[in-house]
């Protein structure tokens, strides 16, 4: 008989997570403690990041709080240095905080300063977080990296031109890598979320936009972030052992573009 709770249990595992806060990043945070992880919780913004690891605590879980603005490269060290002296190593990273795109990368407007800040927070942050946590994933016998990419990734649209290339980027970013941490026993895939109830989807989101994207949208409704979180705990966890350098699209089975 297959042990299915074995397959997603976690415990032992230590979890670092960007952009933990919120949204997709404090759904990621919670189902990985509830699987057992002790969970690392950073953010831009250390209180939304103590607070998700207070309640993950006060449900009985392991979890620690950092700040950590992934555009800085020292705090980039420093996270994966405090996971390694709270918790003793980092097994599981979700690349989760992300900036751009919405419809509002206007070609003819934007400027050099914000595709180099777009690019440095969805691709080079999640670059030097693999880079610095592999070695301690190596050492400890068990590594899975999730990033958190975008159907922008796969989409083309109007003015998400930087958005959806940096995605794109993070997408083969991951299935290269794949090769070379493969033989170090770390894994790498990618999630995809479509339009997910966030506080960054309400940003740009009206009703016009949601019935829009409903109507390309099998599973009729908008995403919620625990539907992100279980595709990051099925990477996360030993069930999906054999799979890396995937990325898995969880998007209602459709697509939500505005046409
Ligand atoms: N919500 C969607 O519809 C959707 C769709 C596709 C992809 N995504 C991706 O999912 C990820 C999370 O998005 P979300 O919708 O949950 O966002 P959100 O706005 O709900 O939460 C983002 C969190 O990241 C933190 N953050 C912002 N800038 C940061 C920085 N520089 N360093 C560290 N933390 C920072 C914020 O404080 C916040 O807690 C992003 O990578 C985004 O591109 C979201």
């Amino acid at each position: 008989m297959y042990n299915t709770e074995s397959l997603f249990d976690l415990t032992g595992k230590v979890a670092v997570v960007t952009g933990g806060g919120d949204g997709i990043g404090k759904a990621s945070c919670e189902i990985l403690a509830a699987a057992g992880a002790a969970v690392v919780v950073s953010d831009i913004s250390l209180e939304k990041a103590q607070s998700v690891a207070d309640g993950i605590v006060a449900a009985g879980g392991k979890s620690a709080a950092v700040v950590c603005n992934v555009l800085n490269s020292d705090d980039l060290t420093h996270l994966i240095d405090f996971t390694v002296e709270t918790f003793g190593t980092v097994n599981i990273l979700v690349n989760n905080a992300g900036l751009g795109g919405g419809g509002r990368e206007n070609p003819f407007k934007i400027d050099r300063a914000y595709v180099e800040r777009i690019y440095a927070i969805n691709v080079f942050a999640p670059w030097q977080l693999c880079k610095l946590a592999a070695p301690h994933m190596q050492k400890s016998g068990y590594g899975s990296v999730v990033n958190i990419t975008s159907m922008s990734s796969i989409n083309n649209s109007p003015d998400m031109a930087i958005y959806g290339s940096s995605k794109a980027a993070l997408n083969h970013l991951a299935s290269n890598l794949a090769f070379d941490y493969g033989p170090m026993g770390i894994r790498i895939n990618n999630v995809g979320p479509g339009a997910t109830r966030t506080h960054a989807l309400a940003t740009v989101l009206t009703h016009e936009i949601e019935a829009k994207m409903l109507a390309h949208t099998p599973i009729h409704r908008l995403g919620e972030v625990s539907d992100i979180a279980g595709a990051v705990l099925y990477f996360a966890a030993p069930v999906s052992a054999w799979v890396s350098g995937q990325t898995l699209m969880v998007n209602g089975g459709g697509v939500q573009t505005l046409d």
